[in-house]
């Protein structure tokens, strides 16, 4: 809302009776306006008094000079900020003297907008949009020409030209949810300013004096084609300070003239201000404290947020009487300053418009108490992020205070994190999108890998959003959500020209750039760049079907149209490697892959349901090794979870907790199985022995439901080890005491459940040692503790050898060639490491900054390796994770082989290769599409439990 010069309050309140209305709209407080009705009076008499004594007479001893500052001041405040122009420049205001333009030629296009002439509706259908081939000539700092075969010859002569070889070109990626530079990485304690934990409403904070221009993460991000990031402060507080909107070029080797924070400003003429709100569950835990402070509830974080906007409305009206007095008896007649306060300044700013608000609310009652706040005191909400239940209500939003409702920032599947965090649906930016609302896909970088977010709207597309709303979703929507509608987000004359062009379409598996320009400027000189085929591009006119979240129950079955099996079904009768095959189930188990004409006919007459496939793909089932699932529910619920201490050596068997909404998503997509073991402290550590055990079990006595009571014994090794009073060299050392022990021990354990009884299941090599560990220093330890115990059995007369597996392994690329002399095999958990912790500093993070990554490096040497789950919303994107695998590898691996690291690997690793043979005939995965791949759904997994699932279209 613009307030003009006479939209002002009046110098006489009754003179006009626009003014009681506006306030009314700031604040319905009768006695607050008698208080300021006073005030006016006040001013009035004071300005009357002087002008009759005079002008020359001082009628107090307030500075001129100051009052002229403070009425350029009211300008200021009266001003609203528009979107910063983008067509119209001569030049980006960031651009550097100096760099020459440059010529892409031979690219295939996203412009980010439809054809001339296509409707809003049209639009949002996607008519319109396509890939088009094309140059882009690119001139201080700008776009200036996106045409067809653009004559080099026309441009001045020290253009570089840059070939893109027909390869996928997009505008710089954009993430709206970043605390990148803020949140240094690898996470120490002295490199965290991600929140101002000192008070629970600190809109006087703004996360520019925390970014670190030295944060690696900064280039990290980049190197998967982010040119922008919304830096916000964390979410500890309600109110959390200001953000800042900042391009990933961070000095002199990315072509800046200087390293600063101010540098890195994508608009240095800061036209938009940005802050960070927060509802729910965090505030409440890190403020409340019952009978001392608030907010213990939402209801206490409802107040802390109206009494704040409160104090900046108090300040806003202030201003707005004294400018407006100011302008009527002449500055320098007024007898005090404007009224100024740096606690309440940024919150004024966003009740006058100039702020751009990002509030964290994932829950139904946050949205609603948000938006009953900003209707409250009239202030517009950009976007909600983790926004995870927008979905259910979109016409909460529609009621927010502003022109257009806010968008909702989100992650593609990654919940179950908190209790606010339980519900969600991968399905919500495909029902956000159909409402007529705009999902966004972000990173809340580290919380995710920022430099992988465009990997989240790949996902986003395979759940069923339409391909270019979710290229959108991480380009334009951003942009016309941060204000950059006319400078970022397309491929258009006028715009900022910050470019990346993709090895492959950037919404498929493992899509990596392979040049990044930022505001002209190309940020690599010797990228690595993978080599992959130019691959065909993804048919953007599918509609991708989602479908039910609850399968039906179906034991004879009749799937058509396989197109390629990884099933090794004994019992098939027929030959596997040809096209269109035929699959029987009868009694929940594969009776024949190929033709099949006898079967068929068998099936049939018992009543088979049909599933035919367009081009479908059968594979063993897949298995979360080292996730907490059927151990936990809500990662940060105790009631929910079974616990764990550094103290506690148990098994998981003994804990499991099946038919959770965790194991229901697992099956869903394809995991029919899962190991796990007892958590050490944290999520992703372990100790005690693993469980294995089938995700679709009812309970653990189900037939079928536990496949290995004791999988492996575990231990944590890494930073997590070092709790209290024990140090890593400790707690190696101790490991190799209980193993010496456990060789020298002649007498049979008591317990044979007890922690020295499967230590000598180990040292026997009956049963595995899965350590925890990321760090090259603590692995190389390991393999030393590992010589000592192996000597010792050969002294004590047996023949056995540690069997080892390393969980975790960030590093453990450094020593490969050791581990794969050792024999010891490797879970990556994550897959993909971005040196979180100091620990995992030294990982590889991919193209184009590394040659691989340490996946590459482990499969080169000839170590075993499989993928693990450092987080349990990850049982969802175990194909895809092996797809980037299989398709970044360079040829190293085949498809079989990338499934094997979700699948059989594990058993390898783990000595229980008879358990992986043994499924085959009733445990498998039916696909639409190629599971390696975006866009393909799984419709039926036979869960091995004498039923098959089948899951129908929505
Ligand atoms: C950096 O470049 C900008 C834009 O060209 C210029 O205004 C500024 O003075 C330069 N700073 C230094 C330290 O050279
Ligand atoms: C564009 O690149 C493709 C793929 O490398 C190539 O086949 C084609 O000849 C190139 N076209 C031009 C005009 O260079
Ligand atoms: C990356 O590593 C692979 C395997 O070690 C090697 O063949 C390839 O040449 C390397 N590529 C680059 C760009 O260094
Ligand atoms: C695949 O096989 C099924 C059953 O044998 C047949 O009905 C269908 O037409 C075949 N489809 C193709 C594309 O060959
Ligand atoms: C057990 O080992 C100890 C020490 O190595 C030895 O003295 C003792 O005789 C052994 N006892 C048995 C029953 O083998």
């Amino acid at each position: 809302m613009e307030r003009e010069k006479n939209e002002l309050p009046p110098y006489s309140a009754v003179a006009n009776p626009e003014w009681p209305r506006r306030h009314r709209a700031i604040r319905r407080s009768r006695g607050l306006r008698v208080v300021a009705l006073a005030c006016l009076a006040f001013i009035v008499y004071a300005q009357w008094r002087q002008i009759h004594r005079g002008p020359k007479s001082s009628p107090t001893l307030l500075s001129i000079p100051k009052l002229q500052d403070d009425l350029e001041v009211c300008s200021k405040l009266r001003s609203k900020p528009k979107d910063p122009i983008g067509a119209g420049r001569h030049r980006n205001a960031r651009y550097i003297d100096g760099h020459k333009p440059t010529l892409i030629r031979n690219a295939t296009i996203w412009v980010g907008e439809p054809v001339k002439g296509t409707t809003a509706e049209e639009a949002r259908a996607g008519i319109g949009y396509s890939w088009t081939y094309g140059d882009v000539f690119i001139e201080y700092g700008l776009i200036k020409k996106v045409e067809k075969n653009i004559d080099a010859n026309t441009l001045s002569s020290d253009t570089l030209v840059w070939d893109a070889k027909g390869r996928h070109l997009t505008t710089g990626i954009i993430d709206m949810h970043s605390h990148s530079g803020v949140n240094g990485l690898p996470g120490l304690v002295g490199n965290d300013d991600t929140n101002e934990l000192s008070a629970d409403i600190t809109p006087y904070v703004r996360s520019i004096d925390g970014i670190d221009p030295n944060d690696h993460q900064l280039e990290v991000i980049k190197s998967g084609g982010v040119t922008t990031s919304l830096v916000l402060p964390g979410s500890g507080n309600n109110i959390g300070g200001e953000a800042f909107v900042i391009k990933h070029a961070v000095g002199k080797p990315d072509g800046r003239n200087e390293t600063s924070a101010a540098d890195m400003l994508a608009d240095p003429d800061r036209n938009w201000r940005y802050i960070k709100m927060a509802c729910g569950e965090n505030a409440k835990r890190v403020y409340g404290k019952a009978g001392e402070q608030g907010p213990t509830s939402r209801l206490g974080e409802s107040w802390e947020f109206r009494h704040a906007f409160e104090q900046a409305a108090k300040l806003v009206r202030d201003q707005d009487d004294w400018c407006a007095a100011a302008d009527t008896v002449g500055v320098e007649n007024m007898d005090r300053y404007l009224p100024q306060d740096l606690e309440w300044e940024t919150l004024g700013a966003v009740l006058r418009g100039q702020v751009h608000v990002n509030t964290h609310c994932y829950t139904i009652p946050d949205l609603e108490a948000f938006v009953d706040h900003t209707n409250e005191f009239k202030f517009p909400i950009r976007a909600f992020h983790h926004a995870h239940q927008t979905f259910l209500v979109p016409e909460i939003l529609k009621r927010a205070w502003g022109d257009s409702p806010p968008a909702s920032a989100l992650f593609a599947d990654n919940m179950w994190y908190k209790t606010e965090a339980y519900i969600g649906s991968e399905y919500a930016g495909k029902i956000l999108y159909e409402n007529g609302l705009t999902p966004i896909y972000v990173s809340d970088n580290p919380v995710l890998n920022a430099q992988h977010v465009v990997f989240e709207a790949a996902k986003a597309y395979d759940y069923g959003l339409p391909y270019h709303a979710a290229l959108a979703s991480v380009t334009t929507a951003p942009a016309e959500r941060l204000g950059f509608e006319k400078r970022l987000g397309k491929i258009k004359p006028g715009f900022d020209a910050d470019i990346v062009v993709w090895d492959s379409d950037p919404l498929s598996v493992g899509a990596t750039p392979v040049q990044i320009w930022i505001d002209g400027t190309a940020q690599y000189e010797n990228p690595v760049e993978l080599p992959k085929s130019i691959n065909p591009r993804i048919d953007m006119s599918k509609v991708i079907q989602t479908t039910k979240e609850t399968p039906i129950a179906i034991s004879h079955l009749i799937i058509t149209g396989v197109s390629k099996s990884f099933i090794d079904a004994k019992s098939a009768s027929e030959g596997h490697g040809r096209q269109n095959l035929t699959a029987v189930v009868l009694n929940g188990r594969v009776t024949c892959l190929g033709t099949c004409t006898e079967e068929i006919q068998t099936a049939q007459t018992g009543g088979a349901q049909i599933i035919s496939l367009e081009n479908g793909y059968m594979t063993k089932p897949f298995t979360a090794f080292g996730s907490l699932v059927g151990l936990n529910a809500i990662d940060a619920e105790q009631a929910t979870d079974n616990g764990g201490s550094p103290d506690v050596f148990s098994r998981g068997v003994d804990g499991l907790a099946l038919d959770t909404k965790k194991l229901h998503y697992a099956l869903k997509y394809g995991v029919t199985r899962a190991i796990s073991s007892p958590k050490y402290s944290a999520a992703a550590t372990h100790q005690g022995t693993s469980v294995g055990f089938r995700t679709g079990a009812k309970h653990a006595l189900e037939k079928g439901a536990v496949f290995a009571d004791d999988a492996a014994v575990h231990y944590t090794l890494d930073l997590h080890a070092k709790t209290g009073s024990t140090s890593i060299s400790n707690a190696v050392g101790s490991l190799r005491r209980k193993l010496l022990e456990a060789v020298e021990s002649n007498t049979t354990a008591s317990d044979p459940f007890s922690e020295s009884a499967f230590l000598q299941r180990v040292v026997k090599g009956s049963l595995s040692l899965a350590i925890t560990v990321h760090s090259a220093d603590v692995i190389a330890a390991i393999l030393k503790v590992k010589r000592t115990v192996d000597d010792a059995i050969v002294s004590a007369g047996g023949d056995s050898s540690l069997r080892v597996v390393i969980i975790g392994g960030a590093e453990s690329f450094i020593v490969a060639d050791e581990l794969a002399a050792a024999n010891v095999g490797v879970v990556l958990s994550p897959l993909f490491s971005y040196r979180t912790t100091w620990d995992q500093r030294r990982a590889l993070t991919g193209a184009p900054l590394t040659n691989g990554t340490a996946v590459d490096r482990l499969i080169e040497a000839g170590v075993l390796v499989a993928i693990g789950l450092e987080e349990d919303w990850i049982v969802r994107d175990l194909g895809l994770l092996a797809g980037a695998v299989y398709k970044n590898g360079g040829g190293k691996i085949d498809q079989s082989q990338a499934l094997d690291l979700i699948g059989a690997n594990v058993y390898k690793l783990l000595g229980l290769e008879s358990e992986a043979d043994k499924g085959d005939i009733e445990e498998f995965v039916v696909f639409e599409g190629n599971p390696l791949e975006v866009g393909s759904h799984v419709r039926a997994v036979g869960a091995g439990l004498g039923e098959v699932k089948v899951f129908e279209y929505e």
